[in-house]
């Protein structure tokens, strides 16, 4: 099978400096939404018909199993597709998607292409309450036989209420010759693809029509309007889909996933959570209110307080994150870590039953087992040029509001004491300890105020 996107239309209604069909839903461009459904049909050949925007398109969503072609200046949809007439093969059907109708699902367009087998032309169509301003699906007994446009039906076609969703597949060799015999003398004046229609009929080809699961799957983007209620409905339906998987969402209305989600069993997901990118949870971990978590795997019975940020970045089993935590890239937590509030770790490894409760900044450290990081405590890994590592062997203490100026080792077993600002290694199990030493004098009278 070919299959043509058509991604040319210009639209205007977004208000936008960026080409309608790279506008993200979901965190990713609407083009590429359909572009994975036609790869999900194995597809021999994907061709995408472009136009507004420059090379914006082409330039970001390149792929090796994708050719693009610029349709300029865009003459309609029967146009678009003759652009795309060089790039396919004969011998097997074209399947036309729109690159702004992001929704569709394979199992609909199975459908549609089953009812076309190799030499029939298949229409997706629906039933809408407001049919106003689609194309109008004209049957004769029972038979679709052709498809007008509003602007081109009578008071009796616009009563119609079955409309095309513009997507279709016909045989190839036979849309070529249909295409090359388009007119756009209609009230438009472009070349409209729906007219190939009336010409199968012509030429005795079976039409057939199909019907997608849902409406929405059929819905286009004109607008920020229309992106948006696309976006609740795609939303609406992976929080669906983790429900019934046995996920526990505390409000199916408010968690958005940007990417892929994967949860284990008992998982549980409090409000305003954004997951982006490949996210893995793992059997009865809870995720507190609020959190955006990227690219990340938390692992099994791990608690996520509210308030966290992560991204890159592991979580150990039964560990423990937050409130107000940030896990940056590179960060790996080993079982049973506890990282608390206002503490910020990147580029970091944490052996087990290692804690940092509050206000820390761990970067570029590898940190052993049972290390306890005291409130304060700045791994100063950046000297202006260059990132040094800190490494804390395995049962150290390190007090609060201590500097590690990397680079630098603190032995298994060391203790520092509190505000010390360690430039040398820490020997194992000593005490280390760098502040001026305390002193009290007794007597110490405050200075009292001059009279002027
Ligand atoms: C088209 C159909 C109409 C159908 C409706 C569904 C035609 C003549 N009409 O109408 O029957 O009910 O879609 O939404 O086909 N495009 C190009 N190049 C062009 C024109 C359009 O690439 O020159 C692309 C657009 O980017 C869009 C799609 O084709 O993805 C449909 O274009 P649009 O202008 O929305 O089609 P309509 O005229 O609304
Ligand atoms: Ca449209």
């Amino acid at each position: 099978m070919n299959v043509v996107i058509l991604a040319a239309g210009m639209g205007k209604r977004m208000q936008s400096d960026l080409p309608k069909v790279l506008h993200p839903l979901a965190g990713k461009p609407l083009l590429s939404h359909v572009i994975a459904t036609a790869r999900s049909l194995g597809p021999s050949h994907c061709c995408v018909v472009y136009g507004h925007g420059g090379d914006a398109v082409p330039t970001q969503l390149a792929a090796e199993d994708l050719s693009f072609v610029l349709q300029e200046p865009q003459l309609g949809t029967g146009h678009a597709v003759m652009q795309a007439v060089p790039h396919l093969a004969e011998d097997q059907p074209t399947l036309v998607l729109y690159g702004d109708v992001p929704l569709t699902s394979s199992d609909t367009l199975k459908t549609l292409i089953a009812k076309a087998g190799k030499d029939k032309l298949a229409v997706l169509t629906v039933e809408l309450e407001d049919p106003t301003g689609y194309g109008r699906i004209v049957r004769e007994q029972g038979r679709v036989v052709r498809i007008v446009e509003q602007k081109d039906a009578s008071d009796t076609q616009r009563a119609i209420r079955e409309v095309n969703t513009g997507i279709l597949i016909a045989p190839t060799r036979q849309l070529k010759a249909w295409l090359a015999k388009l007119s756009n003398n209609n009230a438009q004046g472009e070349y409209y693809l729906t007219d190939i229609i009336a010409q199968a009929v012509q030429d005795g080809v079976t039409v057939e029509a199909a019907q997608p699961a849902h409406v929405w799957e059929t819905l286009g983007v004109n607008s920020k309007v229309q992106l948006a209620e696309l976006e609740r409905i795609h939303q609406r339906n992976v929080a669906q889909a983790l429900l019934e998987q046995g996920v526990t969402l505390a409000d199916p209305a408010r968690i958005d996933v940007r990417g892929t989600l994967i949860c284990g069993r008992d998982v549980e997901i409090d409000v305003g959570c954004i997951f982006e990118g490949t996210v893995e949870i793992e059997d009865h971990v809870k995720i507190g209110a609020h959190c955006v978590i990227k690219n990340a795997r938390i692992a099994s019975a791990a608690v996520i307080k509210p308030f966290c940020h992560i991204e890159e970045a592991s979580v150990g089993a039964a560990s423990q994150i937050g409130p107000y935590a940030r896990l940056r890239p590179g960060t790996v937590l080993s079982e049973d870590v506890h990282i608390g509030n206002f503490v910020e770790v990147k580029n970091s490894q944490l052996g087990t039953h290692s804690k940092a409760n509050h206000l820390a900044y761990v970067g570029d450290a590898t940190v052993g087992s049972r290390v306890n990081i005291g409130a304060g405590t700045i791994t100063c890994n950046y000297d202006g040029a260059n990132k040094h590592r800190t490494i804390i062997e395995d049962d150290a203490f390190i007090g609060s509001d201590t500097q590690l100026v990397a680079p630098v080792t603190v032995g298994r077993g060391a203790t520092l004491g509190a505000g010390t600002t360690l430039t040398k290694d820490a020997p194992a199990d000593s005490l280390t300890v760098s502040r001026a030493r305390q002193t009290s004098i007794p007597g110490w009278q405050r200075p009292v105020k001059l009279k002027t």
